[in-house]
């Protein structure tokens, strides 16, 4: 699968390391910058993925700075974008199975490498349950159609 990543400086170190593990699962990662440890600002590299997601070119994203918040909080104003700041393994699979989530949102700055590999593996196998669970997603984006 092609997936476009971005990360801000305090998330550039593990966005290397996130590149290199989704190669490694026979995927293609997209890098959408930044490219270096300079101070930027987390929501210009949020747009970059959250925008590919929500048109529809690209199925799932990974956005990462310190702790995830602030890619995610940016990435959800886009109106076909579920992003959901994953930090455990439960939150990966969870956020796949019952939130449908489309952007993995992670906080480069607390993950170790083995954790950064199960959690994406985790998130990237895992298919949404649909049933109830639908319903609840689809009540998420009535939300963005009424305001
Ligand atoms: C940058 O210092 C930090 O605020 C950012 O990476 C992120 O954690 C924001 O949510």
């Amino acid at each position: 699968m092609i997936i476009p990543i971005a990360s801000d400086h305090a998330g550039f170190e593990a966005k290397e390391k996130v590149k290199k593990i989704l190669e490694e699962l026979g995927h293609m990662p997209v890098d959408f910058g930044t490219h270096s440890d300079d101070s930027v600002d987390y929501p210009d590299f949020a747009v970059q993925v959250a925008e590919k997601v929500d048109d529809g070119e690209h199925n799932k994203g990974i956005l990462i700075c310190g702790t995830g918040q602030g890619m995610c909080m940016t990435a959800n104003k886009y109106k076909n974008v579920r992003a959901a700041l994953v930090y455990d393994d439960d939150s990966a699979r969870l956020s796949r199975e019952h939130n449908n989530a489309n952007i993995m949102c992670l906080p480069g700055r607390q993950l170790d490498d083995n954790q950064l590999k199960k959690f994406i593996a985790t998130w990237l196998d895992t298919s949404f349950d649909g049933g109830r669970h639908e319903r609840r997603v689809n009540k998420i984006h009535d939300l963005t159609d009424k305001n």
